[in-house]
């Protein structure tokens, strides 16, 4: 165990970490290479940071790798992204078998290729009966998608007499987003040195830790998480209370 590692305490993990995954093409550029071959490397880090999230016992980690604005991007950068998607997903299916993870889709993957919805289909099949990690991919998702259809769909329901306007509360609200099986993520991590959200999980972050650090998605690895971690398990979250209340009855 590194000495970072051992820093972490095991009893205050959080329950769901979602991460930015950002600054892949930046860190090709640099280095004189294409975008794509930022993406190419981002892959690794992925396996990194997943491997060291089932290793520490994490319940939730939400990866953003594809945004709803992500489809205005050049066609020859988006083409590339959904093949690396695809090959990814095929040749890690097992290995999240062996490590007990299980893999969950989030946006609108209506929107994706036919080759892509099926591979993902098939993985989140054969990893259904896993009980450790649940990884949820963010594809081709928005917030603010996420969230007009969870409006239109609570509409509908209204319209059907299924649900009374008067019981809308935060828990039916809550069944009616992509994330209905998840506890909100309790730590945010935002890679590449950009300081905003870019439409991601915007109401189920209310109460979310928030990192942000200068290193490349590509150049993240596991000792970056742990900082991370350690950092969030310094903080007081008071959720609106007084740091005084917090002390008496800790959460
Ligand atoms: C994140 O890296 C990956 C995706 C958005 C698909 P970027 O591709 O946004 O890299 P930068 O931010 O341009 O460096
Ligand atoms: C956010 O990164 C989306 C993903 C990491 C998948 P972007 O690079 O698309 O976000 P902006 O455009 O810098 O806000
Ligand atoms: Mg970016």
């Amino acid at each position: 165990m590194t000495s970072l590692e051992a820093k972490i305490d095991r009893q205050k993990l959080p329950r769901h970490i979602a991460i930015i995954m950002d600054g892949n093409g930046r860190w090709a550029q640099e280095k004189g290479q294409d975008r794509l071959y930022g993406h190419f490397h981002g892959v690794e880090s992925v396996r990194d940071i997943v491997e060291g999230c089932a290793e520490l016992g994490i319940g939730y980690l939400t990866l953003y790798a594809f945004s709803t604005e992500n489809w205005d991007r050049p066609a020859y950068e988006v083409d590339g992204l959904m093949e690396l998607l695809v090959d990814t997903i095929r040749n890690e299916v097992e290995t999240l078998n062996r490590n007990n993870i299980k893999l969950h889709v989030i946006g609108d993957t209506n929107m994706l290729p036919e080759y892509a919805r099926q591979e993902l289909k098939e993985a989140m099949e054969m990893t259904s009966h896993n009980t450790g990690l649940n990884l949820v991919m963010a594809l081709s998702y928005s917030s603010r998608w996420e969230l007009v259809k969870a409006v239109k769909s609570i509409a509908e329901d209204v319209k059907e007499g299924k649900i009374d306007p008067a019981t809308i509360n935060q828990d039916i609200l809550q069944k009616y987003l992509c994330t209905s099986d998840f506890p909100d993520p309790e730590l945010m991590i935002r890679t590449s040195g950009e300081y905003r959200i870019s439409n991601f999980l915007l109401y189920q972050l209310a109460y979310a830790e928030l990192y942000f650090t200068n290193v490349r998605w590509p150049d993240f690895r596991k000792e970056n998480l742990f900082e991370a971690i350690i950092d969030f398990q310094q903080r007081e979250r008071r959720f609106g209370k007084t740091s005084a209340q917090i002390q008496e009855a800790p959460l």
